[in-house]
């Protein structure tokens, strides 16, 4: 497929809002799966990603009514599908093979629900990149609460889950991580007695939120989740809030842009997603609330944001899993700002979609970009801009968005070999991304 080119750019002006988040979506529908009646999620995300946990509820049993929302459709303007999801109940699911797709997080989340199903058999694997991802991180806990797991390597993709009784343990995290924490919560439901997360630092609550609002037994104190066996469900109906993350390639692209202004509309602004604002806060630009609201429990949000010049900045610690998705985009962000930003406590990044310490520092290396990669994060000179070039994508859709900014931003522009990852977790970007633009010059084929 020929490259996508991002030219520099005019200004970003206007008002959009981003695709519905894909965190929250993918859990409306493993819990919906899990109640005995109908659910609507209105505003589920339609892309790659998210489509792939549908199918995975359809082969578990749950029927799966959806209808596309066209413009303006949605309540409160929202995007993508609205599903009625007849569920299964919590105990049962049909014996399967899901393909997860590139879905990290349904690889991830599901066994936990699927692990204490006494008798059922299931297998996860998924595309070549899914096959990457470690999976050891949910079954070993699992399996000191009794779990009966196995997979390639005894830590990657297929993995194999045969049901058997659970009992509740004391797990302690030893990464701050919101799909291991969601795994074992969903253990919990079916496990005797108690199960304890403990976490190092806060990671998104999403699921703590939706459970706790179906009457799941959960309490949750500082950085404590404790959840209870429960005999069933009652998910509630659920409008989703636009993802912070996808929201996010706009909010820094309007940050680099001189004579930026752009609105971002009913933004999902739960804490434990914006760490992104705070960064760029630190950094010197000014992120506007307006029209604050919650909806299912999860705070939204319009976003307003416009051009300024940025300070290096430190990120570390309790802030990276706040922004985990987005610091692709801190990194691109330092190379415009003065001084020398460092990313650090943020190994993770190798485990995502691709190992995004290399890929990262390889794209902004490629346009021009000076960036260091550490064992766990990478430090950043900022030069005051980026060249331009040529970047690969790697099959992940973050790379391939960050590229897109990037071109805008840059002096000769940049060329994305692989934009089509973008389809993961934000199918209409070019489309949005070239509404913002003034003129509109920056996208061509
Ligand atoms: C996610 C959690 C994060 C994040 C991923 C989505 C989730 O992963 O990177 O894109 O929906 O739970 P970890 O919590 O494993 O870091």
């Amino acid at each position: 497929m020929s490259p996508t080119r991002f030219a520099p750019s005019g200004p970003l002006r206007g008002s959009l809002r981003p695709p519905s988040d894909k965190s929250i979506s993918h859990r409306a529908a493993l819990i919906a799966a899990m109640g005995d009646r109908e659910t609507v999620v209105e505003g589920y995300l339609d892309a790659a990603d998210t489509r792939s946990t549908l199918e995975a509820v359809r082969a578990l049993g749950a029927a799966v009514d959806e209808e596309r929302l066209g413009e303006g459709e949605g309540i409160a303007g929202a995007r993508g599908l609205q599903l009625r999801i007849k569920g299964i109940g919590l105990r049962n699911p049909r014996p399967a093979n899901i393909d997860v797709g590139n879905a990290g997080t349904l690889l991830r989340l599901l066994p936990g629900w699927l692990a204490g199903q006494d008798g059922g058999e299931w297998t996860l694997n998924g595309d070549e990149s899914i096959r990457r991802r470690p999976v050891d991180r949910i079954a070993n806990p699992l399996r000191e609460m009794g779990a009966d797991l196995s997979a390639r390597e005894d830590r990657l993709p297929p993995l194999e889950v045969r049901g058997a009784p659970l009992h509740g343990i004391t797990y302690e995290m030893p990464i701050a991580s919101a799909q291991v924490k969601s795994c074992l919560l969903f253990a919990g439901l079916l496990a005797e007695g108690e199960t304890r997360v403990v976490e190092p630092a806060a990671s998104r609550n999403h699921t703590e939120v939706m459970l706790e609002a179906a009457g799941a037994p959960l309490t949750s104190d500082q950085n404590v989740i404790a959840i209870r066996p429960a005999e069933h469900l009652e998910p509630v109906d659920l409008l989703v809030p636009a993802d912070i993350s996808s929201a996010a390639f706009f909010l820094t692209a309007a940050v680099l842009v001189p004579g930026s202004g752009v609105e971002l509309e009913w933004v999902g602004v739960n804490p434990t997603r914006t760490g992104l604002l705070t960064i760029l806060g630190r950094m010197g630009a000014e992120v506007e609330f307006d029209k604050e609201a919650e909806s299912g429990g999860e705070r939204v949000a319009t976003l307003r944001v416009g051009h300024a010049s940025l300070q290096a900045t430190e990120v570390g610690g309790a802030e990276i899993p706040l922004a985990i998705d987005e610091l692709p985009l801190v990194a691109l962000a330092a190379c415009f700002a003065e001084g020398t930003t460092t990313i650090r406590d943020a190994e993770e990044l190798r485990r995502k979609e691709s190992d995004r310490i290399e890929t990262v520092t390889a794209a902004l290396r490629a346009l021009g970009g000076h960036v260091e990669p550490t064992a766990d994060g990478m430090v950043i000179e900022g030069t005051g801009g980026l060249r331009g070039g040529s970047i690969d994508s790697h099959g992940d859709h973050r790379i391939a968005m960050l590229g897109a900014v990037a071109g805008l931003t840059s002096r000769e522009g940049v060329e994305v070999h692989g934009m089509e990852a973008a389809a993961v977790s934000y199918p209409g970007f070019l489309d949005d991304l070239g509404s913002l633009i003034i003129p509109c010059s920056g996208v061509s084929d």
